[in-house]
């Protein structure tokens, strides 16, 4: 069995996948580290050559980098091996990814169901959508199956959701909501961005399309936006294909490089990111036991959602009792800082009541409390984390219970 065959038909874990695949699906194997092909051309040997390439969709056309990169490839084909799905794509942001579902798939008329905590901007792509290319929107506010299937129309095409939400940890039961697109002929999109891919396998529970923010964990050390789009849809993979090279959408082979060297630790880290949440939710229990924390674990459809308790991503959500002790907190932090991001490998804090764009909103209108904090904790040696947390924690906690006595 030749190392290609072996590498291909064995059950791999996904941190063997991330490491070994892809190399070989561009015949470039004998390289450890997957090399940077930055050529803009690839340049051909002869009309027949080039004809063959345009005319097989089946094989990947290297001739023009806004068609396909080796580089690219390779992070494709390593993501779509851990996703254990039959096509991914990768794209210039998590936005492209959204972008390019809304426009491929969705056409004048057609209706959309979304729930109202999904990340803001999105919305706001959507309701471009709306304002301009006459999509329909239903925004849902509560996440049973059965509120989806109310806001059904004869029209609705598409249900895009996150589950859980960033950062309020709304929870949807994946599955079932599934089992009623399926019954109703609905194409069920997840933003698994919070996840990963390693985390959660939407796919595997009937969803037709996953998106992530590749910008997020599975690069992890915060130099990189992308976006990735999987499938195992050959048809709808296929027009997605054909608008990213037609638009340029494509991601940069730098940027590929550099997640394809951060997903060779996506497992690692997440165990890590999981080791310390663990532990810093623990300190949070039996230290300060009158704050709300919310995180994967403590959603309901953790279990039929598939989500391994050992698997975490190292978000968790402090609830406190108002927006200003939520600032307070912000504020005594030293080792944790402030970041519009998360699932880098430093330990990040975001405040939507204190500082977000979205403070321009009423949040609790999108599900978010005003004392929420999101935190994204990272890699650090955790007892500095906690260290961080706790002298932080008892500056807020006390704030708030004043709070609460006035
Ligand atoms: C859940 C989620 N989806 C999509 C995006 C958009 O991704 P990007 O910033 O890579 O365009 C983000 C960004 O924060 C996000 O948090």
């Amino acid at each position: 069995m030749s190392r290609r065959e072996f590498l291909l038909s064995s059950p791999l874990g996904p941190a063997t996948k991330a490491i070994h695949l892809g190399q070989h699906e561009v015949g470039l194997d004998q390289f450890p580290v997957p090399p940077l092909v930055s050529n803009s051309a690839m340049l051909l040997n002869s009309a027949e050559e080039g004809l063959e390439m345009l005319s097989n969709v089946d094989v990947e056309n290297f001739a023009y980098q806004r068609y396909a990169n080796p580089t690219v490839s390779i992070l494709e084909t390593k993501f779509r091996s851990i996703e254990q799905c039959a096509h991914s794509m990768a794209v210039n942001s998590g936005m492209t990814a959204c972008l390019l579902v809304f426009r491929t798939l969705l056409k004048a008329g057609d209706h959309i169901i979304v729930p109202h905590s999904i990340f803001y901007e999105i919305v706001d792509q959507l309701d471009y959508e709306v304002k301009n290319r006459g999509i329909e929107i239903s925004i849902i506010r509560e996440y049973e199956t059965d509120v989806f299937e109310t806001a059904i129309r004869k029209n609705t095409k598409m249900i895009f959701i996150e589950a859980p939400t960033n950062p309020a940890f709304l929870d949807i039961n994946i599955r079932a909501l599934a089992k009623l697109c399926e019954k109703y002929s609905i194409l069920l999109v997840v933003d698994n961005t919070f996840l990963s891919p390693v985390c959660q396998k939407p796919l595997s529970l009937g969803a037709v399309i996953t998106l992530y923010s590749i910008t997020k964990h599975i690069n992890g050390h915060g130099d990189v936006i992308g976006g990735m789009i999987s499938t195992n849809d050959a048809d709808i993979f296929k027009a997605l294909k054909h608008n990213r090279n037609n638009t340029g959408l494509i991601l940069d082979p730098f940027s590929a490089w550099l997640t394809i060297r951060g997903l060779r630790t996506l497992p690692l880290r997440l165990q890590k990111h999981a080791e310390n949440a663990l532990a810093i939710t623990r300190m949070i229990d039996e230290e300060f036991p009158e704050l709300e924390w919310r995180g994967v674990w403590s959603t309901n459809s953790a279990k039929s959602n598939g989500i391994d308790t050992a698997c975490h991503t190292g978000l968790i959500a402090l609830v406190f009792p108002s927006k200003e002790a939520g600032m307070v907190f912000v504020r005594h932090l030293r080792l944790i800082r402030i970041g519009t991001t998360f699932g880098n490998i430093e330990s990040l804090c975001y405040h939507y009541g204190g500082f977000a764009r979205e403070a321009t909103i009423d949040l609790e209108q999108i599900g978010i409390p005003y004392g929420l904090v999101r935190i994204s904790v990272g890699l650090e040696d955790v007892e500095d984390i906690k260290t961080d947390m706790r002298q932080a924690l008892h500056i807020a906690t006390k704030m708030s219970l004043c709070d609460q006595c006035a």
